[in-house]
């Protein structure tokens, strides 16, 4: 049991299981891993699919035939295993000329390279057949205050994804791109650092319908935000493009656990919420096999992220189906914040007519009802415990 199979759309950055455990204090605790051997490795353990960043699968200031070569190679890899590339995204964050910022640097010329570089991107992410782009502006931030007008920095940010949303549309790629929020990190202060803040940035675009968000578990729990009520709000605007899947212990610095590991009770609501709405889209994996980890430690964080997903999903699903859970959801009264305040039709003269709701409303016996959700949250706690 709890074997993932493609139909799961379990997705990974080529990033997650390659991340050579370089940190700020410390050097690669493992050597580089060729994307063919995570492609083929990832399909063996029963993912759909992998995701890249541009230098990822194309070392930075490859050659036209270099480059040439590794999408080659790649690609056979990706035929040979029926592995998908449903999302890619740039890297604007690791060379040096990304220091203060790629569509929102001071400096203009870096501002027209990264728009280039994201370009060429698009193009190779078209050819692949992904249908999300993901934009995560890591470096698009300050440290200090007069730095950064953050006005004027939001002009060209726009300005870059309307730009980049012009060229989609022009090439008729049928790409549709998902911003990822983070609060700090490489930055002191990171632009769009929540999934509100996009979602309203989002709202200025010039065409907002080919923009959502891709929300990661540990970036909004580094704000102390609760994921799911983040994820929930998303799904309601009918922004959840993507997402990235993932695990953090509380505010700290971004630790990329497995998924599952860290706030387990949180992640346990997030796959009760998307699996209850049908989310459709890839479940993708962003985390960082721990540096202490050899090869084999990280083909088993990443079975283990899988793991834990299902294992959830089966526990969301027995929760949900469990007689005594619909009660106390009744007991609860989920079914009254379903049905709509007002009757249908219903003006508010007509409100302010009804006495019922006011002037003869039972006001202190109101306030006297208990909610039950203590009740309602312990058989939660005993689904996820495996004591029901
Ligand atoms: C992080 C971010 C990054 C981005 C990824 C896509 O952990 O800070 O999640 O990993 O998601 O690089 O650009
Ligand atoms: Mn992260
Ligand atoms: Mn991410
Ligand atoms: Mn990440």
């Amino acid at each position: 049991p709890f074997a993932p199979t493609s139909e799961d759309k379990f997705t990974f950055g080529l990033w997650t299981v390659g991340w050579q455990g370089r940190d700020p204090f410390g050097d690669a605790t493992r050597p580089a891993l060729d994307p063919v051997e995570s492609v083929h490795r990832l399909a063996e353990l029963g993912a759909h699919g992998v995701t890249f960043h541009d230098d990822d699968l194309i070392p930075f200031g490859s050659t036209d035939t270099e480059r040439e070569a590794h999408v080659k190679r790649f690609r056979q890899a990706l035929e040979a295993t029926g592995m998908k590339v449903p999302m890619a995204t740039t890297n604007l964050f690791t060379h040096p000329v990304f220091k203060d910022g790629a569509f929102t640097a001071n400096d203009r010329d870096i501002r027209r390279y990264a728009l280039r570089k994201t370009m060429r991107n698009i193009d190779l992410a078209a050819e692949l057949g992904a249908s999300v782009y993901v934009a995560w502006g890591g470096r698009e931030g300050a440290e200090s205050g007069a730095a950064k007008d953050v006005r004027a920095a939001l002009e060209r940010l726009k300005e870059a994804f309307d730009v980049l949303a012009e060229y989609v549309t022009e090439q008729r790629y049928g790409l549709r791109f998902a911003l990822e929020p983070k609060p700090n990190e490489p930055r002191g202060d990171i632009l769009l650092p929540t999934v509100g803040h996009a979602l309203a940035f989002i709202e200025k675009l010039e065409r907002p319908e080919l923009f959502g968000v891709n929300p990661e578990v540990g970036h909004e729990q580094m704000a102390g935000l609760n994921f799911a009520h983040g994820i929930a709000q998303a799904l309601w605007a009918g922004k959840l493009f993507h997402i990235d899947l993932n695990g953090q212990s509380g505010i700290k610095y971004d630790q990329d656990l497995r998924f599952g590991a860290g706030d387990l009770r949180s992640a346990f609501w997030l796959v009760d919420l998307l699996e209850s709405a049908g989310y459709e889209g890839p479940r993708h994996f962003d985390f960082k096999p721990p540096r202490t980890e050899d090869f084999d430690g990280v083909w088993a964080s990443a079975a283990g992220c899988m793991r834990n997903y299902l294992i959830l999903r089966e526990k969301a699903r027995a929760f949900r189906a469990d007689p005594e859970v619909q009660e106390a959801l009744r007991a609860s009264r989920l079914d009254q914040l379903a049905a709509p305040t007002l009757a249908p039709g219903e003006t508010p003269a007509a409100l302010r007519a009804d006495r019922d709701a006011f002037e003869e409303f039972g006001v202190e016996a109101a306030g006297r009802r208990g909610l039950a959700f203590e009740r309602l949250d312990q058989l939660a706690l005993d689904h996820l415990l495996g004591v029901r």
